[in-house]
């Protein structure tokens, strides 16, 4: 008999995604994105002046996570350069820009003119030049080609808040300055207050037309997860009810369209793990419950060291029967844990904080009690399965060693091994 080869059985394994499983990823442009028709729109309606060749007013997006603001971008980008070979009368370059990546003045400058350079050793290099000579020799170079420029700023208010608005003062002069090319800028902000951080001539230009993309609801949800099915998915896989679990569960999340996507993913990939061939309700709540379990690991992998004890103290006195505990109680298995890894503990007001910032990501959960005529106390629990929270704060090398670390059950706190 001859090996298996070792793909052989994975092969064979059913799936449930077809042909294009990368539309359930985010990065994924679509053709089509329902329930942005009229903003897509307004946007041809203004960047039409570009394949006339003119200059299209700038324009600022606000909108939070998961609007639709970057696909809809990129989309309308494709769409142009599609009409500039049809029927333009002009050359365009649309420039799209990540400001999260490309996040300092002279690289975003840098980015823009390179654009326009095609002899390599002409290029402007990563770093090194003076950044009027990186805005000259852009300016130049843009001006010889004679054209539209359209530059996407997404993520602006990061760029903004990290280095300021001098940067938009020099694009936007970079404008003023040409003869033969004009240059607009699109920006696009998760904040609607970042405006406030710029100078008032840098805003006033900014935002000649401002737009500002609404949360989605459950059913405009629901129509962009249909579009995705019917590209990733085999057919009857998976059921209306999915879809509109997802949507329903995305859009009491704020409305966010990323959400949404990722959760009907994750939820075929559970029935794909269950061999169901069939997506179902239950499957989506494991998601969901996977989704929040990712979330709550990386937060707990990330804790300040002190903040891993301060869980620890807490987890292992849930574990011997305690499950609430008052900020001194755990003050005090904290400080015992830190001096058997040989770490000097913190002040008692430090841990205090820690445990109101552990509090707020949802570790744990810490609410002042009144005890009658004994006065009023913080009292602490996880606000996890304590098996869970262990064996992540034990993968931290340094914690290692208390693996098996107990609290002495019947006295409560104070002795313990
Ligand atoms: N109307 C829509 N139709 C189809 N897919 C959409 C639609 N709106 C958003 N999406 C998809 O949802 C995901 C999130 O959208 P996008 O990245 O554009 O959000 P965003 O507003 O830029 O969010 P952020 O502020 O976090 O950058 C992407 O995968 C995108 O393709
Ligand atoms: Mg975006």
């Amino acid at each position: 008999m001859g090996e298996m080869n070792v793909f052989e059985k994975h092969i064979r394994k059913n799936t449930l995604f077809r042909g294009n499983r990368n539309a359930l990823y985010p990065d994924y442009l679509p053709d089509k994105l329902p329930h942005r028709e009229k903003e897509i729109d307004k946007l041809a309606e203004i960047l039409v002046t570009a394949l006339r060749g003119g200059k299209p007013s700038n324009i600022l997006i606000f909108g939070k996570t998961g609007t639709g603001k970057t696909a809809v971008v990129r989309f309308i980008g494709r769409e142009l350069k599609k009409a500039e070979k049809a029927y333009g009368m002009s050359k365009i370059e649309y420039i799209y820009i990540n400001c999260e990546t490309v996040d300092t003045p002279y690289s975003v400058m840098q980015t823009i003119g390179n654009h326009f350079i095609t002899e390599w050793n002409e290029r402007i290099p990563f770093t090194g030049w003076p950044m009027d000579k990186v805005f000259s020799v852009t300016k130049e170079k843009i001006d010889e080609w004679g054209g539209t420029v359209i530059v996407v700023l997404d993520e602006i208010d990061k760029l903004v808040s990290k280095s300021g608005d001098d940067i938009l003062y020099q694009i936007l002069l970079l404008d003023n300055e040409m003869s033969n090319s004009n240059l607009s800028i699109i920006g696009i902000s998760n904040e609607l207050k970042f405006t406030d951080l710029l100078d008032p001539r840098v805003r006033s230009r900014l935002t000649q037309e401002k737009m500002i993309f609404a949360p989605y609801n459950a059913f405009q949800l629901e129509d962009i997860l249909r579009e995705r099915v019917m590209i990733a998915v085999q057919d009857g896989v998976v059921d209306d009810v999915v879809i509109k679990t997802c949507a329903a569960i995305a859009a009491q999340e704020h409305g966010d369209a990323r959400r949404a996507i990722d959760l009907l993913r994750i939820s075929i990939e559970m029935a794909e793990r269950d061999g169901s061939p069939r997506v179902t309700e239950r499957h989506v709540y494991q998601a969901k419950n996977k989704i929040e379990m990712d979330c709550v690991a990386e937060a707990i992998k990330t804790l300040p060291l002190h903040s891993k004890l301060v869980l620890l103290a807490v987890a292992i006195s849930d574990e011997a029967g305690k499950s609430e505990l008052t900020t001194g109680e755990t003050y005090d298995i904290y400080r015992k844990l830190s001096r058997r890894v040989g770490i000097s503990p913190l002040t008692q007001r430090r841990i205090s904080d820690l445990i109101s910032e552990m509090d707020m990501l949802g570790l744990i959960n810490a609410q002042v009690k009144s005890f009658g005529r004994y006065g009023r106390t913080k009292v602490i629990e996880l606000a996890l399965p304590v098996m869970e929270v262990k064996r992540l704060v034990l993968e931290d090398e340094l914690l290692m060693e208390l693996e098996n670390v107990k609290v002495a059950e019947q006295k409560k706190l104070s002795p313990f091994l």
